[in-house]
């Protein structure tokens, strides 16, 4: 089949199972063109749980379509690639976390939305890069749990002031920016501005002139580059995708990647063929146990509310 051919299959099958394909923005452009909605972690929850579809086709990674299954139990979720599993998520477990709980009686659990589904049943608030810091400055009058992500943990800490006990997990695709990468980049490409997404290390963060999740550095970039001159530009310290799309929307512009080895291997596992494969077999359908389910719904709902 021909990709033509191919996202006409894919268009009818979505059509007759009245399925919804969401796309995270570290998908592949390919794989992005055929999604119904594309966004940041936030986004696509939002979306997830507001669907009347009856099926919902998840590119992304296993904790992003577990979240959809929480949010949408009725609903059939698929992940298209089922060995697309975020490494940081494996990084914290339920049983550890509990023993955090007991060692902290009085704190508040704030979990990363990567993670397990029994980790989010065990707290109280979930979060995503683009209102982390907004809910731990909620909960800041009390002693927090965050995990799993040691430096958006120390972000929000830098941020609020909060007391914090920050797990020591994180995401190898942005916990690999360093100091060399923005120097050998700001050389590169002189003149430009620096955008790096919060799961990079503080010492990273300090050097950026904006601080945002995927969507929010995109929505940086459609609002400012217009104005920007022929000497300046954009320097995108998250993953590569972000800055290959901005650079096909603004052909004119200057937008650069913080550096190439910034590929997250587990989102790129999605391709076209596995969408059409996931529609047409329903697979790998995503389960998860009632009891884990309505517990982690909970602090899903919670930090729904806390952002709108
Ligand atoms: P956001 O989509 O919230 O920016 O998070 C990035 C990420 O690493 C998703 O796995
Ligand atoms: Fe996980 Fe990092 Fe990949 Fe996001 S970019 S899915 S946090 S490994």
């Amino acid at each position: 089949m021909d990709k033509q051919e191919l996202a006409e299959k894919i268009l009818e099958l979505k059509k007759k199972k009245n399925a919804v394909i969401l796309a995270h923005s570290y998908q592949d452009i390919e794989v992005q063109a055929l999604a119904d909605f594309t966004g940041d972690s936030l986004e696509l929850s939002r979306k997830a749980a507001g669907t009347d579809a009856d099926m919902i086709v998840f590119c992304g990674v296993d904790f992003m379509a577990e979240s959809a299954k929480i949010l949408s139990p009725d609903k059939k979720v698929l992940l298209p690639a089922s060995e697309a599993k975020c490494p940081m998520a494996r990084m914290a477990d339920a049983e550890g976390l509990r023993e955090l709980k007991k060692e902290n009686p009085d704190a508040v659990v704030i979990t990363y939305i990567n993670s397990p589904a029994e980790v989010k049943a065990e707290s109280d608030c979930i979060c995503t890069s683009s209102n982390a810091v907004r809910i731990v400055e909620h909960y800041k009058d009390r002693k927090i749990i965050f995990a799993p992500d040691r430096n958006l943990g120390n972000y929000c800490k830098i941020m609020t002031g909060a007391d914090m006990i920050i797990w020591d997990g994180y995401c190898y695709v942005h916990d690999e920016f360093s100091i060399g990468d923005i120097y050998i980049a700001k050389h590169e490409h002189p003149g430009c501005i620096l955008l790096v997404h919060p799961e990079a290390p503080a010492d990273v963060l300090e050097q950026a002139d904006f601080i945002g999740s995927t969507s929010q550095i995109t929505k940086f970039v459609e609002d400012n580059i217009a104005d920007m001159d022929e000497n300046a530009g954009v320097i995108i310290g998250t993953e590569v995708e972000i800055a290959r799309i901005l650079q096909l929307k603004f052909p004119n512009k200057r937008i650069y990647p913080l550096a190439d080895h910034a590929v997250c291997l587990q989102m790129k596992k999605t391709s076209p063929d596995d969408v059409y494969n996931s529609l047409l077999n329903e697979k790998e359908e995503i389960f998860v146990s009632e009891e884990v389910r309505k517990k982690a719904l909970k602090a899903l709902n919670k930090m729904l509310e806390l952002s709108k």
